[in-house]
């Protein structure tokens, strides 16, 4: 068994959006007993960048990061659970709706991204507005089109319930239960959330061997697609304006909105590629419903603008050429992204 080092006396991070929602500077001591969370991943992925001094990951914080994630007294009206946008059979998106639907079928503006490999972002949302996972979940809870509530609301509601008093005493030592708390609880279970068993893997790492139209897709991919879509978790993080028209009905113009600056008018992260076979809709909005409609779109339908990003306008011409066996190929490949196991890890599940 492994004995928690108390590391963290002092010099806890200090959550500027922490501190109007709990007492920023409390110290979070796991218990004694409780056990660190073995996390593993491949050599091949990139480091991780949540600070797990801050908020060290623990098997009995996870475990109540999952009872939150799954608890619909999280929302005003007791309905809406983080698990309710986040479906694990769709890699943590939801299938159904191409932009989010919180309390009383309210519609926000966004496609919920799928929740994997958190641990190894830098920064989250369509708009990388949030740099620290531990604070991402406020913006859920407390926005109207989504859960509706306020900090202080949950935290009465979960402070009423003995078998949640139990669960903050087991991960944090005592049965206080705080705002700082159910978040950092919140993010633990995300940072677990880690998929990298996909045939994709299995083939790095020597076990498997892609069929021809794989391996001719990711030719393909290599040539057409990674430049932004790149790396273990095919994304380079980067916000592009991939010529997208602006949809009127949600006003919404990605990275503009945080830095108001004309020169990001449009311009999205780029999502990661794995599990991409669960998730759909696809785009920000949810505007597409098929791969193949998303590489017609590559191929067809991008607009020129003066922020199209200069991957998609090479030597004139708009867009990325690819013929229709070659569509096929490329989607073959993005199927051999598709980790079976993450979706239906019992770990994960409700
Ligand atoms: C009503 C649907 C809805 C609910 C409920 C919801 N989310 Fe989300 N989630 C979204 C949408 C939509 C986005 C994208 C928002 C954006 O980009 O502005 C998102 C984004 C995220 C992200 C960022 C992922 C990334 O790749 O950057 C995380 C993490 C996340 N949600 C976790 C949670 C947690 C934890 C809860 C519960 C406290 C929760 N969500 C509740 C719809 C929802
Ligand atoms: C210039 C950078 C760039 C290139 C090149 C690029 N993409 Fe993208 N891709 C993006 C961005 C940015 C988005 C999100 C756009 C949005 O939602 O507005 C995206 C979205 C996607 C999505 C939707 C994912 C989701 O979860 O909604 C898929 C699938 C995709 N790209 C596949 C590809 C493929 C296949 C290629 C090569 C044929 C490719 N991309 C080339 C930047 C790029």
């Amino acid at each position: 068994m492994f004995t928690m080092i108390k590391i963290f006396k002092t010099g806890v991070l200090l959550f500027s959006f922490l501190s109007f929602v709990s007492c920023s500077d409390e110290v979070i001591e796991p218990l004694e007993k409780d056990e660190i969370y073995n996390l593993s991943f491949p050599s091949y992925f990139p480091e991780m960048t949540f600070d797990t001094s801050g908020n060290p990951i623990t098997k009995n914080g996870v475990e109540l990061g999952r009872k939150l994630f799954y608890e619909g007294r999280l929302s005003r009206n007791n309905t809406i659970s983080c698990g309710f946008c986040h479906i694990q059979e769709n890699a943590f998106t939801h299938h159904g709706h191409t932009v989010s639907h919180g309390v009383d079928d309210r519609i926000g503006i966004r496609n919920a991204p799928p929740i994997q490999n958190m641990a190894f972002l830098k920064r989250y949302m369509w708009d990388g507005v949030i740099h620290n996972l531990n604070e991402q979940p406020i913006i859920p809870i407390t926005n109207e089109d989504e859960m509706d509530s306020s900090m202080p609301e949950v935290i009465s509601k979960l402070s009423s319930d003995s078998k949640y008093k139990k669960l903050f005493k087991e991960a944090y030592g005592d049965e206080n239960i705080t705002g700082e708390r159910v978040l950092k609880a919140l993010s633990q279970f995300m940072i677990t959330m880690i998929s990298a068993d996909s045939k994709y893997d299995r083939v790095k790492l020597g076990k498997e061997n892609f069929l021809s139209d794989e391996a001719q897709g990711m030719n393909l991919f290599q040539q057409k697609c990674s430049s932004c879509h790149s790396g273990a978790l095919f994304t380079d993080e980067s916000f592009r304006n991939t010529g997208m028209y602006y949809n009127t009905q949600f006003k919404d113009a990605g990275r503009y909105r945080v830095t108001l600056d004309q020169n990001d008018w449009m311009k999205f992260r780029v999502p990661t590629l794995r599990n991409v076979e669960y998730t759909a809709p696809y785009m920000h909005d949810g505007r597409f419903y098929t791969l193949e409609a998303v590489l017609n779109f590559y191929s067809d339908n991008v607009e020129d603008n003066p922020n199209l990003d200069p991957q998609l306008k090479q030597n004139g011409h708009i867009g990325i050429a690819m013929n229709t066996q070659e569509k096929q190929f490329i989607i073959a490949f993005l199927k051999t992204l598709s980790d079976k196991n993450f979706i239906s890890n019992p770990k994960f599940a409700e």
